[in-house]
């Protein structure tokens, strides 16, 4: 008897825990790129430019932002930033900007990759 209400109880967390989590997965990752990246393109002075607009935004164009020399070769070519782009440089961003000084984000499944790129694109 104990063990069944114990696994009504478990079933009950279980599905009510979908319901709990508001934010998007991709917004709870997008917290540990917060301490160097914005979504307001007004909030200037951060260790990384702010990454409002991403989709079809041209690689190292935020304004007021002095990036990398890889970066700023990127944009003289007119690269833009579109899913497969932006998945294979959060798994290794010297993939796509050799050079650049931005780090591997570490300790992300490649599901967090996958939300964080998708929420990016869609703001
Ligand atoms: C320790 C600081 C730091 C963290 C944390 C960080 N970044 Fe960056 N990021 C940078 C810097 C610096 C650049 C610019 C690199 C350059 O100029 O070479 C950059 C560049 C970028 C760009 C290119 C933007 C453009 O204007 O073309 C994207 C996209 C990006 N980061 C995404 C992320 C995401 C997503 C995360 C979290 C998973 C993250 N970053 C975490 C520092 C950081």
């Amino acid at each position: 008897m104990r063990a069944g209400l114990a696994a009504l109880l478990a079933l009950a967390l279980t599905r009510t825990e979908p319901l709990q989590a508001q934010e998007p997965a991709g917004a709870i990752v997008f917290k540990t790129c917060q301490s160097c990246h914005s979504l307001d393109p007004a909030k200037t002075g951060m260790a990384g430019p702010h990454l409002a607009g991403l989709k079809g935004r041209v690689l190292g164009s935020a304004d007021g932002f002095d990036y990398s020399p890889a970066f700023r070769a990127a944009r003289a070519q007119g690269l833009s930033w579109d899913d497969e782009k932006l998945k294979a440089y959060l798994a290794d961003p010297d993939t796509i900007v050799p050079g650049g000084w931005m780090s591997p984000p570490a300790g992300f499944s490649v599901a967090d990759r996958v939300a964080v790129a998708d929420y990016l694109l869609s703001k």
